[in-house]
């Protein structure tokens, strides 16, 4: 479509944003506000995390004048959705725009950065404007309000509980323990507790809202004027905002094609993901009839452009107005509202939207639905009122004496909203009914077993169970309704009432516990919770990602060409029209490549493109270098790839086995006699289990900007990866120069997790080879759906085991056989250090397989192997119990290493801790009473049911590559006393650089504001290991602390000739002196090295240790589960910053609850990935995180193995999580012991709603499988 009749008449968008007027003459109807903001304005503090509203990395505030409500209003939108044509006359206030380092913070900035909120930072711009906005509606809000505002809001750092806490400062709620301080000042103090403050509340600048940017004048004068339809015509869409709905069917009747555009949270998504292009937009989101909502006799009548946060508004002011039977339908909407998106979707989201996208899985859809809501559709000349026959009705249940009419509608069991149709209308509300109702639902609502979506047992259970729920809610109310006209009605039975009971989530609390520094070391900054030294930067959004860089003048931007296919030759590549989409320079591919195609991090068995065949769905087949990233995007789209495909294609680990598809070599490690120990044993089970994968969901993805320097074949680097020096190599391995004509520098990454240790570096090579081609800066930062698509993740594990073990639960041997899923290449790829966990088994063969798919490589992530190698353990040492019918908790203790004890892999337990983090796990806890209570929550209720668990852990610290364990530090002092540090180590929000400084600090005996690090760069530190294995602290620290010693000995003389002199003397007296004030500093861990031939020697410098008591709720009609409690004793040795360390375990347990309880990848049979962002894909969120947690740091336990006696803390914190999914197992148990089921059974994780119910079998499940034979 040519748009040159509309060009003349265009518009200009005219916004105000950070208080300055922008008039944008040429605005893109494509281009989005974040991209504006970022690429137009270069105000980069507002990020990208996900480009389809899931994560909120790109929250600003939007205000405007409302004329139909006459007044200013101020909301939280995603940028990432807004189209920049939706904000004319608008103002927009960015991160930057409310406080910065320069000048003043804000105090929202200020206090998540010191309350140590802020990790990696990529989230806390959203965080932060999340918050503002609701405090600019609402100074003083409850933390349940703070609660709501972060719906729409992820970090993959934190854990959440720092954020909440510092934010708590905020609202009324406040004080201790959240709000549920006791006389004594805090709920949680007691005798064994010693609480120090990680941050001083009272260092917090007050919030004065009167300082606050006002709306603009200029928009509300410009805003009261008669409004006129607007034009901005781009380069292929046009977009029309009519402003009477008269306009708009005229419109319509002209362009019947044109796709209408309120909030942009569907139309958005599908121009982005699925490929929809729309090229005429009509935006009715201010026509005034369309965004009203009007009283009726009936009930409501509601605009179609009224967004979903008004409605709620309304229909909260009605609830609390009407009587109550006149507003069941407004509260099931309220309701669902509950769980609709975040609150920077319903900010803009129109109810029209939602009803006209008619998703499978709407949440208002089935409300209208079931309560007979009439939809009235118009054309030009023409309006249809549907349905035409049935009233609206304003309840959903209308009552006739106690016989019942009931509509009972279903999302997400068939490809549009549904009706049950043979619902027993009429009829009293019984028994009889209820089990009449259960058996028609069971025989309607039937899902093909290869319907879409999947989880065909668990949704079929779901609508009879959902049914059920609702039976009792009936139940209930017509015993209360009907008692006061004089009728007697059976309530439900009193187990049976948290059935019928909404699923709420207090408000969380929390203590941190740890050993403050002696009263007289206060000049000691090793061992004080400083603040993380780029929180305000990236509070404010002054802290640079590899994004942020300014562009480049001439710089190209790059979109991956990926296989659809995952096993299949390519026979042709067709870029025609590709090469056609306007600012296209090239296609890049494998004989492009100057040097050598072949890459990989150990073993080099990947290509950077594939060649001619490919072996995963997202494998690099080629990439698009274009003037922007949207013509490279959409000409990457554009390259039309033929292939043959190959067989087989092997995606899952029982695919692997089928195949017999393994990596060489297959390791084994054994001890003791096993034949020998099942013979001695009293009883011998078998088992299976398998763990999901996980996706590092990192909130920056992946990131690269190559520069050729143009001479010598020099290139440089800024790329988000946690391993430099591997960087440097691959690049110059495919470049063909050697590597010393490379530079990788790394300021920071917004996470990293393992997931930026080995994958990065193809991003990275395939970048370089496109700059070399092109001679150009080149710049590529992957969408979350291409990053999730390409990078792979946590290896998926499948493990059997035969225990052997006696009728006291001591466990005499044990065999098991580990298979992780490790993709298509090897990658970094591990198991069998950790399947012993924390216990002691005398007699053991272990054996790992590693399986070769047709899945994008997996890697490392947090624990790497360990993690699932422990589970598996547990998942025996819980069948085990069970078995015997004894406490799980004492089955684990009995079985637990004590020192001294030796492991399969011959290394001998020193110093070992795990006893002492049980006993003060169990008093933090209060396990023993907490079980006692658990036990009689289970007799009282029969639906939801209470389970604890507590889990050990012990986690090997070394790189089990020898080489790797190694270290450099470059330590400059400048003549004016200032110091810049380097060294191996990168930031990636675990704090290193902070900690590093503490420790150069310490060393030199000089303050922290005197050293600074700008980046790890590969030509300051040469040939430096990954940032990876919680080792960097001990590696770097040593090697800092050694260079720092090198100066203190140069420095020595002058120290000595001026005794009173000041640090700044000494180093000004030496320089004159020509003294060298730079120094090297390395070290290598000693005594390393295990040989799996002589099961000899040691793989690991030390071990750190922790245990965690978890408690939950789970909902056996529906899966779902509460987290309540979670008491953690962690073994950091003498932490070097508890703030630091603390946010490492808390952010740690996070991201294992979601390995263990929410986190799941879906393939097809194919190999294609279906989760690929985190609409799909979820992580934990801010309402995941325990009601009450306790973190306490283990006191009085140096470890003289690392740097000032601490210990490693970045992954060994991950696998306590393990005590929330068995915990859930636990729960399960007492719901099965209802039906009679005692004994071992299977629970694979993650622990997701689908197999807790479906492992809570009861009459419903049953008669879902009988009438579906499953
Ligand atoms: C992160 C995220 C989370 C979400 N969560 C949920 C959720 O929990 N539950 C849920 O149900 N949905 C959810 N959605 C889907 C979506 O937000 C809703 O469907 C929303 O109501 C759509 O409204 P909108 O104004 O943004 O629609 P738009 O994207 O602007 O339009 C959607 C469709 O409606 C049509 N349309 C819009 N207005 C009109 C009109 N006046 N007349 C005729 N047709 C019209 C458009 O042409 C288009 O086809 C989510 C989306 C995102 C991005
Ligand atoms: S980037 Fe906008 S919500 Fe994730
Ligand atoms: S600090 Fe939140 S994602 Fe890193």
């Amino acid at each position: 479509m040519c748009f040159t009749t509309y060009c003349q008449y265009s518009h200009n968008v005219f916004s105000i944003i950070n208080s300055v007027q922008i008039t944008e003459k040429n605005a893109e109807p494509e281009k989005t506000l974040l991209t504006y903001l970022r690429r137009n304005l270069g105000l980069t503090g507002t990020k990208l995390g996900c480009a389809e509203g899931g994560c909120g990395a790109c929250t600003v505030m939007v205000s405007k004048y409302h004329p139909h409500q006459n007044r200013i209003i101020h909301y939280a939108v995603n940028a990432c959705l807004a189209p920049l044509c939706s904000l004319h006359h608008c103002a927009v206030t960015t991160v930057e725009g409310i406080g910065s380092m320069a000048s003043k913070l804000h105090p929202v900035q200020e206090r998540i950065a010191k309350a140590h909120g802020s990790q990696c930072g990529f989230c806390t711009p959203g965080i932060v404007m999340s918050m503002y906005a609701l405090l600019r509606n609402n100074p003083q809000p409850s933390m349940h309000d703070v609660q709501e505002a972060f719906q729409g809001n992820l970090c993959r750092c934190t854990g959440y509980r720092p954020i909440l806490e510092g934010y708590r400062s905020f609202t009324k709620d406040g004080g201790c323990c959240g709000g549920k301080a006791q006389s004594n000042g805090c709920c949680m103090t007691n005798e064994h507790t010693q609480e120090h403050k990680l941050y001083d509340q009272s260092e917090f600048m007050p919030l004065d809202p009167t300082q606050e940017i006002i709306f603009p004048p200029e928009l509300m004068v410009l805003s009261k004027q008669p409004q006129r339809e607007l034009r901005f015509a781009g380069e292929r869409v046009l977009w029309i905002q009519p402003c009477s709905l008269e306009e708009l069917l005229e419109l319509k009747a002209t362009y019947p094609n044109a796709k209408l555009v309120v909030g942009n949270t569907e139309v958005g998504i599908e121009m982005k993901f699925k490929n929809l292009f729309y090229p005429v937009i009509l935006a009715p989101a201010y026509i005034p009839e369309l965004n009203i909502i009007q009283n009726t006799q009936d009930g409501k009548r509601v605009g179609a452009s009224v967004t979903l946060t008004v409605l709620g508004d309304v229909l909260r002011a009605a609830v609390k107005k009407l009587p109550a039977h006149q507003t069941e339908v407004f509260k099931a909407v309220l309701e669902q509202l509950r769980w609709f998106a975040g609150q920077q979707i319903r900010n803009v989201a129109a109810v029209g939207g939602n009803i006209m996208t008619a998703s499978p899985i709407s949440d208002l859809n089935p409300v209208f639905m079931a309560a007979s809501c009439k939809l009235t559709v118009m054309s030009k000349g023409t309006t249809f009122i549907f349905p035409r026959q049935s009233p609206m009705i304003s309840y959903s249940i209308r009552l006739q004496s106690f016989y019942i009419y009931i509509r009972i509608s279903y999302g997400g069991m068939a490809p549009v909203t549904v009706l049950a149709t043979r619902m027993l209308s009429g009829r009293q509300w019984n028994e009889e009914l209820l089990e009449e109702a259960c058996t028609s639902l069971a025989e309607e609502m039937s899902l093909s077993p290869s319907a879409p979506g999947g989880m065909v047992t668990y949704r079929r259970t779901l609508t009879i169970s959902l049914f059920y729920k609702f039976f009792l809610n009936v139940q209930h109310k017509l015993s209360l309704d009907l008692l006061k006209e004089g009728v007697t009605v059976e309530d439900v039975r009193p187990e049976y009432a948290t059935a019928t009971e909404l699923f709420q989530l207090d408000s969380p609390s929390s203590v941190q516990l740890y050993q403050a520094v002696p009263p007289g070391y206060s000049d000691d900054v090793v061992g004080q919770p400083i603040m993380h030294l780029s929180a305000l930067k990236q509070a404010t959004g002054e802290a640079i990602y590899c994004d942020d860089i300014p562009c480049y003048e001439n710089e190209l931007h790059l979109a991956l060409v990926t296989s659809t296919k995952a096993h299949a030759l390519i026979k042709s590549i067709d870029t025609s029209d590709a090469m056609a989409v306007p600012g296209v320079v090239a296609f890049i591919s494998a004989k492009d490549i100057p040097g050598s195609n072949m890459t990989g991090p150990v073993v080099y068995d990947e290509t950077v493109f594939a060649d001619d065949k490919v072996t995963c769905v997202g494998h690099i087949v080629g990439a698009i270098v274009a003037d922007t990233q949207a013509h490279a995007q959409r000409a990457a789209k554009a390259v039309k790839i033929s292939y043959e495909e190959l067989q087989p294609v092997i995606v899952t680990i029982q695919d692997a086995i089928a195949n017999k598809s393994f990596f060489q070599p297959v390791r084994s490690i054994e001890r003791g006699d096993v034949a020998q120990g099942f013979k001695d044993s009293d009883h011998i089970l078998h088992g299976e289990m398998h763990i999901g994968g996980q996706e590092q969901f990192y909130l920056e993805t992946n990131c690269t900007l190559a520069v050729p320097r143009g001479e010598d074949g020099e290139m440089e680097l800024f790329v988000s990866t946690q391993s430099a020096s591997k960087t440097q190599a691959l690049v110059a391995k495919a470049l063909g120069v050697s590597a010393n004509r490379v530079v990788c520098r790394v300021k920071r990454m917004g996470g990293g997790f393992g997931g930026k240790e080995s994958r990065s570096t193809i991003l990275s090579t395939v970048v370089a080879v496109a700059a070399h081609t092109v001679k150009r800066p080149v710049r590529c930062m992957l969408d979350r759906d291409e990053d999730m698509l390409v990078t792979g993740g946590r290896h998926p594990f499948f493990g059997h085991y035969k225990v052997g073990y006696m009728n006291n639960g001591r466990v005499m041997a044990l065999e098991v056989t580990l298979y992780s899923n490790a993709g298509n290449s090897l990658d970094l790829s591990l198991a069998l250090f950790h399947m012993d966990n924390s216990y002691n088994i005398p007699n053991i063969r272990a054996t790992g397989y590693v399986c070769k798919t047709n899945l994008p490589s997996n890697s490392a992530f947090r624990g790497f192997g360990g993690p699932q190698g422990m589970m598996i353990a547990e998942s025996w040492m819980s069948d085990v119990a069970l078995s015997c019918g004894l406490p799980a908790e004492e089955v684990r203790r009995m079985n637990m290493y004590k020192e001294g004890d030796f492991t399969p892999f011959s290394q001998r337990l020193d110093n070992f801790t795990i006893d002492r983090c049980w006993e003060e796990c169990m008093q933090l806890s209060d396990f023993n009473k907490r079980k006692d209570a658990v036990e009689q929550y289970n007799r009282q209720h029969r639906w939801t049911k209470r389970g604890l668990s507590i889990i050990p852990t012990k986690f090997g610290i070394s790189f089990t590559a020898v080489f790797l364990n190694q270290a450099g530090a470059l330590v400059l002092v400048y003549s004016d006393g200032s110091v810049l540090l380097t060294h191996g180590g990168t930031e990636m929000g675990q704090g290193l650089h902070t900690k590093m400084v503490q420790v150069a600090s310490k060393t030199l005996g000089i303050p922290c504001s005197k050293i600074h690090i700008t980046e790890t760069s590969t030509n300051t530190v040469p040939n430096t290991s990954p940032t990876a294995a919680s080792a960097s602290s001990d590696l770097n620290g040593m090697a800092i602390y050694n260079a720092c010693q090198t100066l203190l000995q140069r420095l020595q003389p002058y120290k000595d000739k001026n005794p009173k002199g000041c640090w700044e003397d000494w180093v000004k007296a030496a320089y004159f002196d020509r003294v060298h004030l730079s120094a090297n500093g390395f070290y290598k861990t000693p005594d390393l090295g295990y040989d799996f031939e002589t099961n000899s020697g040691r793989p690991f410098n030390y071990f750190s240790y922790g245990v965690a008591v978890s408690e939950v709720e789970i909902d056996c009609l529906t899966g779902s589960h509460k987290n309540l409690h979670t008491s953690i004793v962690m073994d950091v040795g003498k932490s070097l910053n508890p703030a630091l360390d603390i946010g490492q375990v808390e952010g740690g347990f996070m991201q294992g609850l979601g390995l263990f309880t929410l986190e799941e990848l879906r393939y097809s049979p194919d190999g294609y990935l279906y989760t690929r962002g985190p609409g799909m894909y979820k992580i934990p969120a801010f309402g995941d995180i325990p009601i009450e947690l306790k973190v306490s740091l283990l006191r009085d336990a140096p470890n003289e193995k690392a740097i000032f006696s601490s210990k490693a803390v970045g992954e060994p914190p991950l696998f306590l999580a393990a005590s929330v999914f068995y915990a859930i197992k636990d729960a399960i148990t007492a719901a099965r012991a209802e039906s009679n089921l005692t004994g071992p059974f299977r629970l694979d994780s993650p622990a997701t709603p689908e197999r807790i119910r479906n492992a809570c079998e009861d009459k419903f499940t049953k008669l879902v499988c009988s009438n579906f034979h499953c």
